[in-house]
């Protein structure tokens, strides 16, 4: 705390990230990243950007990535926006559409930057609690707001929404952006990217951190319809010019046009999490139903805290939340096979 703080900043609530320790000697399931390394093509643009071009600044357009984005999809480039990963597309849209006079809707257990950014940017939000089972219920998203968001699948459960219920929800919600953060679609759920040329209020925001083995790069996207995507280009011009650094562009770029790779990790991820699902169950675990690169779990012989406590003492980091409704619960990232093995031994070593 000092004098010169401003007003602002003795406010603010800010996130806490996952542990990132320094050191190697942990198996890291705690902060949804990939367990797979990145496409050999994305590393090999990274090293072919990384030349006397670094003097000049990049292209604040991103063009390169916005158009192969803009492929992947099949979308116009104007419905692209690309930003210093989704964390920085997610503030833009918090500004540029959500800060509004009636609340933004968000459901009461989810993604946790979402009640940052309101109060950074001073948002009025009104929270909608998960049913019985932590799932969304679109009909309690029926009443006037200023915007909505949510993941899908939803973060921590895992719980996806099928697209019919985002379509529903559009249908009903036509006067506010619903934003959909899809951190986690490639893992099983559908994506409402096909939806965007029918809702003008329909903003989808991606990652490359998670499905695309990037996180340490810092790329995110957003797609919608031109005139919301001017909007988030607005307030980008207003912050900073240059999110994305050559390499950046390029590498990224280069990830989502090797899709051999990107379907190759999804698929292990998806079948390493159905076996670890199972695992858990078979250990007394009441496992959601996880469309995410990580489950959502609840012990029921050990209190979760101990268990990530002890989890760790055994070099083994998963993610722990002290909320009310999930402090029964744990959040493991699938990582690979052999991390996953180990996981499930020193489980069964804890509880028996
Ligand atoms: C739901 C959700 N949205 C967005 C993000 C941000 O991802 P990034 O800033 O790495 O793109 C995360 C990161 O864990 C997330 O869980």
């Amino acid at each position: 705390m000092s004098q010169f703080w401003s007003q602002r900043v003795h406010e603010l609530d800010p996130y806490v990230p996952g542990e990132q320790p320094k050191d190697s000697q942990y198996i890291k399931l705690n902060t949804n990243e990939n367990p797979y390394p990145p496409s050999k093509k994305a590393l090999q643009a990274i090293h072919n950007a990384s030349d006397e071009r670094l003097r000049l600044y990049s292209d604040p357009n991103s063009e390169a990535l916005n158009t192969a984005i803009a492929n992947y999809y099949g979308v116009q480039n104007n419905q692209v926006f690309v930003g210093n990963g989704s964390d920085e597309v997610l503030a833009h849209t918090f500004v540029a559409l959500l800060k509004q006079d009636q609340p933004l809707l968000y459901p009461d257990i989810s993604y946790s930057f979402y009640p940052v950014y309101s109060r950074l940017f001073g948002i009025k939000t009104k929270t909608i609690p998960l049913n019985e089972q932590l799932e969304i219920n679109i009909k309690d998203y029926q009443c006037d707001n200023g915007g909505i968001i949510f993941p899908n699948p939803n973060a921590p459960t895992g719980i996806a929404l099928a697209l019919e219920d985002i379509q529903i929800l559009l249908e009903n919600n036509t006067e506010s952006v619903v934003v959909v953060d899809e951190a986690y679609i490639d893992f099983g759920a559908e994506t409402a990217i096909s939806l965007v040329d029918q809702y003008p209020n329909l903003l989808v925001i991606q990652t490359f951190s998670k499905s695309r083995s990037l996180a340490g790069l810092r790329v995110g996207f957003a797609i919608g319809q031109a005139e919301l995507i001017e909007a988030l280009e607005r307030i980008k011009n207003s912050f900073n010019s240059y999110p994305l650094g050559r390499a950046d562009i390029v590498g990224a770029a280069a990830a989502i046009e090797d899709k051999t790779h990107f379907d190759y990790c999804c698929g292990q991820i998806i079948q390493t999490r159905q076996y670890v699902s199972e695992q858990l169950r078979l250990l007394g675990f009441d496992v959601l139903d996880s469309k995410a690169n990580f489950v959502f779990a609840k012990p029921s012989k050990i209190a979760a805290k101990t268990l990530y406590l002890r989890l760790k003492e055994c070099g083994i980091l998963v993610r722990y939340f002290a909320y009310p409704r999930i402090d029964n619960y744990l959040r493991i990232t699938i990582g690979t096979d052999d991390e996953m093995q180990t996981f499930l031994q020193t489980l069964q070593k804890i509880l028996s």
